[in-house]
């Protein structure tokens, strides 16, 4: 099936001296999965220009396959390298995680052998197979919303000779028909954690997954599910996944000269922009302060940079213009978004800029609170606004 096995290897040894095996089965299962398998049709790569080179799996250079990076399977959630033979423009919808982070994920969920698993994101398949060399296949269910990305992995789970349950379908939802999971584990990144995910998880059992709202902005949380079905826990470390797709941002950039066109207020800010833009704690806690914003660069005609703040949800906006040294502000909508986050930084600032790792959360079944140490201030709480007496909103109000 495959003749690639001294780079799988090699692999395996560079992540082994990385540290990143939390037990010694998991480098049996790097050895052993063939990621080229799980490749197909084949790679995009990025070139110097922001396009996608197309790399047929018939002309995958081993060392590419089994490099320590991701690597694109599809595009705008439909373009595979069987539909391109040049070079084109696109957003990564799926594709094969960076190896160590998957098994540094696998590692910090605590999967063990005994274990029953439900992954949400399954891509190429990859991820799922390392699960089932080690618990076995009937151990492991893997959900992907896309059904062309499903079949295809499904096939290569086969193909590799493995045999979990792939389900086509929105693993917002979890799957309950393999309920009670010990473990379940994202590999796409998501807004708020389920409460589906709560309800499928054991009491005592765990959740792995990124939440945020940013691509720079998320972290990667672990929680545990506890006997009244809320969960705690807290943030591990930064970390970036694709949004699960009915999370993407809708797409505000084209009509942003009319979003922001009438502003309510002016005023000079000292806290620089680009804080929003540079990831690390400030993008994390600024998305936790307008969970439903995007940050938005652009170039006007003059070819001089913005920065836009956009809530669409909340219909507001901020926008910066560079003033000297210092910053103007022009916020407009009913919420001020800048004033939030302004404010809620210089207290992280004035509390010693503590790190991710510092922040917990309690998730119920209409709320995740997140507290930054116990500072009476680095404190949100996301709700789920009732629409009526039989539904709920599916976006989050910030309190
Ligand atoms: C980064 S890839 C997963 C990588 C995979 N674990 C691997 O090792 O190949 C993220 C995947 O999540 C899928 N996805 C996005 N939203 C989803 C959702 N709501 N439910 C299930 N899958 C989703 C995407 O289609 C994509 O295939």
């Amino acid at each position: 099936m495959s003749d690639m096995i001294s780079e799988r290897q090699a692999l395996a040894v560079r992540m082994h001296e990385a540290g990143v095996f939390a037990h010694p089965e998991w480098r049996r299962a790097v050895e052993s999965v063939p990621r080229e398998v799980f490749l197909r049709p084949g790679v995009f790569v990025p070139d110097e220009t922001g396009r996608w080179s197309p790399v047929p799996a018939d002309r995958l250079d081993p060392a590419l396959a089994y490099s320590d990076q991701s690597l694109v399977t599809q595009l705008d959630d439909a373009i595979t390298t069987d539909d391109v033979s040049e070079a084109v423009r696109g957003t990564p919808t799926s594709s094969s995680t960076v190896p160590s982070l998957v098994v540094d994920m696998l590692g910090k969920a605590g999967i063990e052998r005994g274990h029953m698993v439900l992954e949400i994101g399954s891509g190429t398949g990859y991820s799922t197979a390392l699960m089932c060399h080690r618990l076995g296949a009937d151990a492991v269910t893997t959900v992907e919303v896309d059904p062309g990305v499903a079949r295809r992995a499904h096939d290569a789970l086969v193909k590799a000779g493995y045999g979990p349950q792939v389900v086509t379908g929105d693993g917002l939802l979890g799957h309950p028909g393999g309920a009670p999971y010990d473990r379940i584990i994202s590999t796409c990144a998501v807004r708020r954690v389920p409460y589906a995910w709560l309800r499928q998880t054991k009491p005592g059992g765990t959740i792995l997954t990124t939440v945020g709202s940013w691509p720079n902005g998320a972290g990667l949380l672990r929680l545990t599910v506890n006997q009244d079905g809320s969960a705690e826990g807290r943030f591990l470390e930064h970390t970036s996944f694709m949004q699960a797709r009915a999370q993407v941002p809708p797409p505000v950039a084209r009509d942003l000269a009319a979003r922001i066109a009438y502003a309510d207020s002016s005023r000079v800010t000292y806290t620089h922009p680009s804080l929003l833009l540079g990831g690390g704690m400030p993008a994390f806690l600024a998305q936790l302060s307008a969970p439903g914003s995007q940050v938005i660069r652009t170039a006007d005609e003059e070819g001089l940079f913005q920065t836009v703040l956009v809530d669409a949800e909340r219909e507001s906006f901020a926008q910066f213009i560079p003033d000297g040294r210092q910053w103007q502000v022009r916020q407009g909508g009913p919420v001020a978004l800048w004033d939030d986050i302004e404010r809620m930084l210089r207290a992280w600032q004035r509390a010693g800029s503590p790190g991710i790792e510092t922040v917990r959360v309690y998730v119920t079944v209409d709320s995740h609170t997140y507290r930054v140490n116990d500072d009476a201030v680095l404190r949100w709480q996301h709700r789920l606004l009732p629409l009526s007496p039989r539904g709920r909103a599916t976006h989050a109000e910030c309190s």
